[in-house]
């Protein structure tokens, strides 16, 4: 029996459940998109290949300057991390001590209460509303002298729903200027409503909000794990004070630059996405399950205690869903093929 002893809360820290992948069942559990990556892309990684021998550049020079020039924002505004959820963990980590709340809303993003509970902070949850949208003004009057961060997500993962401008605007004002907002926009590119925030636009707005993004997405890059902040300057000073070196690896910095060069064709598939998550939401709603409106590559269906079954029932048809005990599933829009195989799942279930 060892004496190293580690935390006594890690007992208590829930893990990361990653989406299941079976062989020979189709995976929407993840959020992925389907296609793997352009001929383009993968000819950047396999180029980038010939260097791993070389560390990579720590800080992301040719990556941030592309994106400087992609969203017309200072260099120094950027910071690239490894994956988006690296980024919520290292605002945190910045931000945030064993005295300090980070505010989110629930169900949300599943690795908020993680990152939190690692770093050591306090999680605040507040509760979506029967809409399964975030209740901002909840959120807002669940700020005390203690919170520190609040995580916005919208599009909200699982539910889907987003968050229009004037209620952020609202939300924003009521929120001291001492908090940092972290708006998480990991599945920006899919939204199409015009009533949207651009999270970029407000972080130039406003000296305490963070936007994150991803390349994990609609980029297709969720195997290689980048994604970036833009921020005010103090915020990503302060991300990359406590980046992990190196974190950021070569070859998903050559891809994320081929992936911004082909940004046109990716954006074909989210598109077709597009078109797909209102046909699926339109099907399912005529099967008489209970969807929300969603702005993001997913469907969130609510079945509560039938969750688990409605799960079982799809990986027996060869689809894999992403279920939450309880609460509902989680299923990722995909090809028109794919998304008629789970429709077909759902339309068997009772
Ligand atoms: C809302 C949200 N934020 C962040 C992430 C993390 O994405 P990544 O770390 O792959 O960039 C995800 C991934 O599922 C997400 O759903």
């Amino acid at each position: 029996m060892s004496n190293v002893q580690t935390r006594p809360d890690l007992a208590t820290l829930p893990s990361y459940v990653p989406g299941r992948s079976v062989p020979g069942a189709i995976k929407l559990a993840s959020n992925e998109v389907t296609g793997g990556p352009l001929p383009s892309v993968a000819r950047a990684i396999a180029e980038a290949a010939a260097d791993v021998h070389r560390y990579p550049d720590m800080g992301c020079g040719e990556l941030t300057t592309r994106l400087s020039a992609k969203l017309d924002e200072p260099a120094e505004h950027i910071a690239v991390g490894c994956g988006s959820v690296s980024l919520c963990q290292q605002l945190i980590q910045a931000m945030c001590g064993p005295a300090d709340d980070v505010l989110f809303a629930w169900r949300s993003f599943e690795a908020y209460p993680i990152v939190t509970q690692v770093v050591g902070a306090q999680q605040i949850r507040v509760p979506l509303t029967e809409h399964h949208a975030l209740d901002l003004d909840e959120m807002a009057a669940a700020v005390t002298p203690a919170t520190k961060l609040i995580f916005v997500c919208t599009p909200n993962n699982p539910t889907g729903t987003l968050i229009r401008k004037a209620e952020l605007t609202r939300f924003l004002d009521a929120v001291p200027e001492n908090v940092l907002v972290v708006l998480d926009e990991a599945y920006w590119e899919f939204v199409d409503d015009e009533d949207a925030p651009d999270g970029l636009q407000i972080t130039r707005e406003r000296d305490n909000v963070a936007m994150l993004r991803t390349f994990s997405k609609a980029y297709g890059l969720a195997g290689l794990r980048i994604g970036y902040a833009v921020a005010p300057e103090h915020v990503t000073a302060a991300l990359r004070k406590v980046y992990v070196p190196f974190s950021v690896n070569h070859l998903a910095q050559a891809a994320a630059i081929a992936s911004l060069d082909a940004e046109e064709e990716l954006f074909e598939r989210v598109d077709v996405i597009k078109n797909e998550r209102g046909r699926v939401r339109d099907e399912l709603v005529a099967m008489g399950y209970d969807v929300p409106e969603t702005q993001a590559n997913f469907v969130w269906l609510p079945l509560g205690e039938r969750t688990a079954a409605f799960n079982e029932h799809c990986m027996a048809n060869k689809v894999i869903v992403r279920a939450f005990a309880g609460d509902g599933a989680r299923v990722t829009v995909s090809t028109p093929e794919e998304n008629d195989m789970f429709l077909a799942a759902a339309r068997s279930f009772s």
